[in-house]
């Protein structure tokens, strides 16, 4: 076993839920990390001896990001899809099945080098767990590779095989969901932890309610825990079905009506409501109103999304600053829902917050301040702590 002292913190930030904000903020603090365990906290004056020291140079630590809704397995290009959207072509998820094909003709190789240079983009982002989704395979062998890919980087990993009806079935929907909760489920299940619906009626491609209940209850039967896609692109069924469920996390959430933020009010214990403003973004959609969910006492979540379609960034900074700037969430609000609120999400309790016992995924900004975060949009100040390596990088900045 190694310990590690972390020194010259300039904020300490923990999301441990202590203080009014939740941010748990010490200044004077300092950590020592055994092996991936946070070991202590306490006053840097009264810090142990440990093996190694770094020293931040007074730089701020945080929990890093929880990225708890991704779509990273896949292969292809739709930059002109977007542009096309930029200046006015509404998203209706037509385009996944342009990923879908692109992806199918991938070689396992190849899906595993660009899903190696996504993940390495994102950890220098400040990401240190990201959940995985399947949905460009859509045939029992591609949904098995996509998660077995997957599974090479996280044991966050969902199954959505029902992310669309693939074009070979757009005749016959109800086959597409024997295959999904039948043999596609039995071959795909065991490499996932989680299973995941795109239920969306103003999709043509996407599932209606009953659809939806049927894949995710299958799930559930084999002992999958539940995310659903829901209120995407107008009001819709999903974040009733998913609070029915009792699902971890119902995402988008962009369309509630009252009878909606209700429901979640009353389910925030079980199911969290992830918001990901980077896909409004993306698609010149109107934003979810944090606020009123928030006000209303709506566990929420903030997430990437990650897509070739709806949202091609993996930068959590951005998500929290398009948080903070367009939803009516406080610095503070977006970084405790971009790490303990995602983490929840993911019925995680051992990451998303810096508390003793709890796994040492610590992430440094180049800032005095966590409110850089929000206040420097686009400018990379944060980046995962690899304590491998940190001593002298750390030692070699100003
Ligand atoms: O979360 N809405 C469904 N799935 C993705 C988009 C996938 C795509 O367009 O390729 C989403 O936005
Ligand atoms: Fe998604």
């Amino acid at each position: 076993m190694s310990s590690t002292l972390i020194t010259g913190i300039g904020e300490l930030v923990t999301c441990d839920g202590t203080s009014s904000d939740l941010l748990g903020i010490r200044s004077n603090a300092a950590l020592v990390v055994e092996d991936d365990t946070i070991a202590w906290i306490g006053a840097a004056a009264e810090a142990p001896a440990a093996d190694a020291k770094i020293d931040v140079g007074g730089r701020v630590i945080i929990p890093g990001f929880v990225d708890s809704h991704s779509h990273l397995v896949f292969a292809g290009d739709r930059a002109a899809e977007f542009a096309a959207r930029m200046t006015g072509e509404p998203y209706d998820g037509g385009g996944i099945g342009v990923t879908v094909a692109a992806t199918r003709a991938a070689s396992d190789d190849e899906l595993t080098r660009l899903l190696a240079g996504r993940i390495a983009e994102l950890r220098a982002l400040g990401t240190t767990t990201v959940e995985i989704k399947s949905g460009y395979g859509l045939t029992v062998a591609d949904e098995v590779r996509a998660l077995t890919i997957a599974r090479q980087f996280t044991p966050e990993a969902t199954f959505l095989g029902g992310h669309v009806v693939p074009a070979e079935y757009a005749h016959d929907r109800a086959a597409y969901v024997d295959l999904v909760t039948g043999p596609m489920l039995e071959a795909a299940g065991p490499y996932a932890r989680w299973i995941d619906v795109f239920c969306e009626p103003h999709s043509p491609h996407a599932f209606d309610a009953d659809e939806a209940r049927q894949i995710l209850k299958a799930g559930a039967a084999i002992g999958l825990g539940l995310r659903v896609h829901g209120n995407q692109l107008g009001p819709g069924p999903g974040v009733q079905l998913a609070v029915e469920l009792a699902a971890a996390s119902v995402d988008h959430c962009a369309f509630l009506d009252d009878a909606d933020v209700d429901v979640l009010a009353d389910a925030a214990d079980t199911t969290v409501a992830t918001l990901l403003p980077g896909v409004e973004f993306c698609t010149h959609s109107p934003y979810p109103d944090a606020a009123r969910l928030l006000a209303a006492g709506v566990s929420i979540a903030l997430a990437s999304d990650c897509n070739p379609g709806t949202c091609y960034s993996s930068s959590m900074p951005w998500v929290i600053s398009l948080a903070v700037r367009e939803m009516g969430m406080t610095p503070a609000q977006a970084l405790f829902a971009a790490t303990a609120g995602s983490a929840k999400s993911l019925r995680r309790t051992d990451i998303g917050q810096l508390t003793v016992g709890n796994r040492a995924d610590l992430a440094v900004l180049d800032a005095p301040t966590y409110l850089h975060l929000a206040y420097r949009p686009g400018v990379p100040i944060a980046h995962v702590l690899d304590l491998a390596i940190s001593s002298q990088r750390a030692s070699a900045r100003p």
